[in-house]
């Protein structure tokens, strides 16, 4: 039988096959952060369509967090009983379900409108990168967004999740943080790696008093930027030994702040060809081979043979997709009965650009499939 198909554990969740959903923005939440009934009916697609495990789309946890208004919260109690109708869709369908939790850092545009500036860890003058009006987060303010992590994932197992995931990827606060190019701090929270790696740390420490000893907690970590002067690819493999050795119990690798191009981000075009495929294959492989806990890959994943051949290999133990499955949510069953068969998505990104206009998530490319 494929390894993909195979089941496998992360610490006691025991998941049916390798393939998981890589966390996407849905712009699908109602404006008051609560869950809608198409959020609902996408995660019911995703379950019954054979994916073993959904990861839920970036939801904030702290109000300085929040980058769109459409966006998931759980900010506070009133999100859970909202939450628990997307868990029992999962579940009813066959599927496990964890949460992305999210804080936007100096991305977080949307507390503009609530006449605040977004935080980072440093203001960057006349970034390339990143253009946008925002200030430097305090030590007290720091505190305030780790216990909010912390009451976040607590409410996230309240509500039925079977494990939380920290975004520590794509330029968010994590990745800013743990970024010498967005970092430039001389107090505790910048300086080194053990330095800069601090929030992630005390995130880690708050969410897991919350949840307890037996839950699973889940980082995606951003392993390298998009741009020369940025995080390099030794301190990432350095922070992912570092985050294992704590205490997360699966990595997902990705990349961190981001270049100016998509060439230089998480989602790249025009995956037309094998050689395209699999983008950070090289750094899943780098960092399986040194750390203990399961780690997940994810980043153009279109060919089955490819995503068999690194989990047969030892490079990863599951494979994450995220743009295929908007337009095919069922392609798992699918390749389950034809393992040749070829996923419509051409990955130019327009469902993307789309959900930077405010409209909510849809393949723009094949709209009546
Ligand atoms: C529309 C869209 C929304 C996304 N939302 C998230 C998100 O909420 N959290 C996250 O970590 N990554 C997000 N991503 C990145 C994906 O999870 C994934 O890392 C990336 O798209 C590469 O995988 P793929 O080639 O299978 O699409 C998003 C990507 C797309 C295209």
């Amino acid at each position: 039988m494929n390894i993909l198909f195979q089941p496998a554990k992360i610490k006691n969740l025991q998941l049916k096959n390798r393939f998981v959903r890589s966390a996407t923005y849905d712009g699908s939440a109602k404006l008051s952060g609560h869950v809608s009934e198409r959020q609902i009916g996408l995660i019911s697609a995703l379950a019954e369509g054979g994916v073993s495990l959904i990861i839920h789309a970036i939801t904030y946890v702290h109000p300085s967090g929040q980058i769109s208004p459409y966006m998931n919260s759980l900010a506070n109690d009133e999100f859970i009983s909202g939450m628990k109708k997307l868990t029992k869709a999962a579940h009813e369908h066959g599927a496990k379900i964890a949460i992305q939790l999210f804080h936007g850092g100096r991305e977080a545009r949307y507390v503009k409108t609530k006449n605040q500036l977004p935080l980072a860890p440093s203001v960057i003058a006349d970034d390339p990168y990143y253009k946008g009006n925002y200030r430097q987060i305090t030590p007290t303010e720091i505190e305030g967004v780790i216990n909010a992590f912390g009451e976040g994932a607590g409410r996230a197992r309240q509500a039925g999740f079977d494990a939380v995931q920290l975004h520590g990827a794509h330029g968010y606060l994590p990745s800013q943080f743990l970024s010498p190019y967005t970092n430039r701090r001389q107090d505790e929270w910048g300086g080194n790696l053990e330095n800069r790696l601090r929030l992630h740390r005390e995130i880690y420490k708050a969410m897991r008093r919350n949840v307890g000893d037996d839950y699973p907690i889940f980082i995606k970590l951003g392993v390298e930027d998009g741009f020369a002067e940025g995080l390099e690819l030794r301190e990432g493999i350095q922070a992912a030994k570092m985050l294992a050795d704590l205490g997360f119990d699966a990595l997902e690798i990705s990349s961190g702040v981001r270049g100016e191009k998509y060439s230089g981000t998480e989602y790249k075009t025009k995956i037309n060809k094998l050689s395209k495929e699999a983008y950070f294959r090289p750094w899943s492989r780098e960092i399986k081979s040194q750390v203990d806990i399961p780690i997940i890959a994810v980043g153009g994943f279109r060919t089955l043979g490819i995503m068999e051949e690194i989990v047969r290999n030892k490079e990863a133990d599951f494979v994450a997709l995220s743009r295929p499955l908007i337009t095919e949510p069922a392609l798992i069953c699918q390749w389950g009965k034809d393992p040749n068969k070829k996923p419509r998505c051409i990955s130019c990104n327009k469902c993307l650009e789309a959900l930077h206009k405010g409209k909510p998530l849809h393949c723009v490319a094949f709209p009546n499939k």
